[in-house]
C-alpha cells in the first residue's frame, strides 16, 4: 500500500482511509485494490483481463477511452531519457491515472493551496491526478514499475513544464514506512 509523506510538515500517513481523506483534500483520488495473483511475466493482455471489471468501472466514471500497461525495468532502453521527461514539475491536459501492478514509484504533488505531498505507490495502489495538477514522478532505487494507465485522449498527456524548480527542493527517494520515526 501507498505511503504518503508531507515533507514540509514531516508527517507520514500509511493508513488507507486517512490517505484517501488527505489526498481528496487536494483533489487527488486514491484507492487500494485487491491484487489478483499473476505470474511476474504475465502478458499485458492477461493483466488487463484480470482487472477488467475494475478497469471498466474507472473508464466509465472518468470517461477514459483506453488503457495500456507501462512496464519499466532497469534494462529498459532509454530509461533515463524517459524519466527525465517526468521528474520535473509539470502538468497535463489529461488526468494522470495509474494502477500499480508491480514495482514502486514516487509521485510528488504540488497542490494549489497546500503543502507538497509525496506519494510512494506500490502494487495495489490506484491514483488519479486530475488534469492541470502540478506534479512530478521518480522511480525508486529498484528502477522498476509496472502500471496500468488510463487515457481520455493520449494527445493531452504531453507534459507542460512549469520550470519552477520546485522539484529540486524535495529529495526523490522512496524510503518506506520504517524510515520514519513518527509514522501514524
Ligand atoms: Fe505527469
Amino acid at each position: 500500500m501507498a505511503i504518503v509523506f508531507i515533507p514540509d510538515r514531516q508527517v507520514v500517513i500509511t493508513e488507507v482511509e486517512e490517505i484517501k481523506r488527505y489526498l481528496a483534500g487536494s483533489g487527488i483520488e486514491y484507492d487500494a485494490w485487491d491484487l489478483v495473483p499473476l505470474d511476474h511475466d504475465a502478458s499485458s493482455a492477461t493483466i488487463l483481463d484480470a482487472y477488467r471489471d475494475k478497469l471498466d468501472e474507472v473508464k466509465a466514471k472518468g470517461g477514459y477511452t483506453s488503457v495500456d500497461i507501462v512496464d519499466v525495468q532497469p534494462s529498459t532502453p532509454g530509461l533515463d531519457e524517459m524519466l527525465a521527461r517526468f521528474n520535473r514539475e509539470h502538468w497535463h491536459d489529461e488526468d494522470e491515472v495509474r494502477f500499480t501492478v508491480g514495482g514502486r514509484g514516487l509521485f510528488h504533488i504540488h497542490p494549489a493551496d497546500s503543502a507538497v505531498v509525496a506519494i510512494e505507490v506500490r502494487p495495489g495502489d490506484m491514483i488519479r491526478v486530475p488534469r492541470g495538477t502540478r506534479h512530478w514522478f521518480n522511480l525508486c532505487n529498484t528502477r522498476e514499475i509496472k502500471a496500468i494507465r488510463f487515457f481520455q485522449d493520449k494527445s493531452g498527456w504531453t507534459p507542460q513544464y512549469t520550470d519552477s524548480a520546485e522539484d529540486a527542493k524535495y529529495e526523490p527517494v522512496c524510503l518506506g514506512a520504517s524510515y520514519f520515526p513518527h509514522s501514524r
